[in-house]
């Protein structure tokens, strides 16, 4: 399924940046582009065979300084299914353990003329950092309270494809609530910018103290009152809250804030009848989110994202690494 309306410019001008480093300066045809791209992924991983040989010869470094179950894998399972030689840096056993500073790992994964190179880290803006001193593409799979692109363009794809037969795969009028620790979390940052650049309308909900200073910038509407942020939802996202990132306390107790913010089957009957459930994971079952919506087996979306992960992240890779490719016209 591609966006009939829309034609992109030629080669490398329909996606002219080097690194992924954020959804913010991403044209809304770019997006666009990357959603596209992706839909042959789609299709070729709901094959049994699922090779395609175009990034044969090319090294991809996986450097995950944080935590990730699907992120990771999926980067590694993009990277392999296309053919690429994947490596994955294991932060635990690194120098970094040793005092090496960010930079200088950066400068070494050059070095070994990675083709691209996937980063996952802890403070804001370390993968701007790095793409700004290696000579291949950076992708950017989560820094800091920042970004994390191509989670938000796995969410679009999860929902061009659930409701396509409803808007024809636009965005334009649709209703995408967003609720929990949006302050702490890059994936809400990368969404609001990603859907309302496509045409959404989106609403975010949160205690005060986790809402960000910087909203007023930010094209999202905010609500403290979750049924109130619910009503003639099409889309509901639920986010974990990120107790690692906070410092102090910035909810009373889990109990009170799952009474006032968690997405309970109650809850869920204020969106429209046909709202779609997703989650970027990892869940808090029983918090954010009760088993029973999670588990909806026509409303919940939240595995079919993770299918659309990969084929987001192969989308990605053979982009941002057609130069190197010397894919004709891709100048
Ligand atoms: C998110 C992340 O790491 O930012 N997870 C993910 O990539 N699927 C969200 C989270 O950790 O809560």
């Amino acid at each position: 399924m591609t966006s009939p309306a829309l034609s992109y410019p030629e080669g490398s001008a329909a996606f002219p940046h080097e690194s992924l480093v954020g959804i913010g300066g991403l044209a809304p045809h770019e997006i666009l582009f990357l959603l596209d791209e992706a839909e042959q992924w789609v299709e070729l991983n709901r094959h049994p065979q699922k090779h395609d040989d175009r990034l044969t010869g090319l090294t991809i470094i996986n450097a995950f300084f944080e935590n990730s179950t699907r992120t990771l894998l999926s980067f590694e399972i993009a990277g392999k299914r296309l053919g690429a030689d994947v490596v994955n840096m294991h932060v635990a056993q690194s120098s970094i353990k040793k005092g090496e500073t960010l930079i200088d790992t950066a400068m070494t994964l050059n070095a070994m003329h990675a083709d691209a190179i996937v980063i996952r880290h802890g403070s804001s803006g370390a993968v701007q950092l790095i793409a700004d001193k290696v000579d291949c593409p950076v992708l950017n799979a989560g820094d800091g309270q920042h970004e994390h692109p191509t989670q938000a363009l796995l969410d679009a794809l999860t929902i061009r494809h659930a409701l396509r037969n409803k808007t024809g795969g636009s965005f334009n009028g649709l209703t995408v609530t967003l609720c929990g620790d949006i302050l702490h979390s890059r994936v809400a940052r990368s969404n609001i910018l990603c859907l309302t650049s496509l045409g959404a309308h989106v609403r975010i909900c949160a205690p005060p103290a986790l809402i960000p200073a910087d909203i007023e910038a930010m094209q999202a509407e905010v609500f403290h009152d979750f049924d109130a942020a619910l009503d003639g939802a099409d889309v509901v996202m639920m986010l974990r809250l990120q107790l690692e990132r906070m410092q102090g306390q910035f909810i009373p107790s889990a109990r009170e804030y799952r009474h006032l913010f968690g997405l309970t089957a109650e809850r869920l009957a204020r969106a429209r009848p046909d709202a779609l459930v997703m989650h970027p994971g990892p869940m808090n079952r029983g918090v954010e989110i009760d088993s029973d919506v999670a588990d909806l087996a026509d409303r919940s979306h939240i595995t079919r994202q993770v299918e659309m992960g990969v084929a987001i992240r192969m989308a990605c890779l053979d982009v941002l690494t057609r130069k190197v490719r010397r894919v004709e016209g891709w100048t």
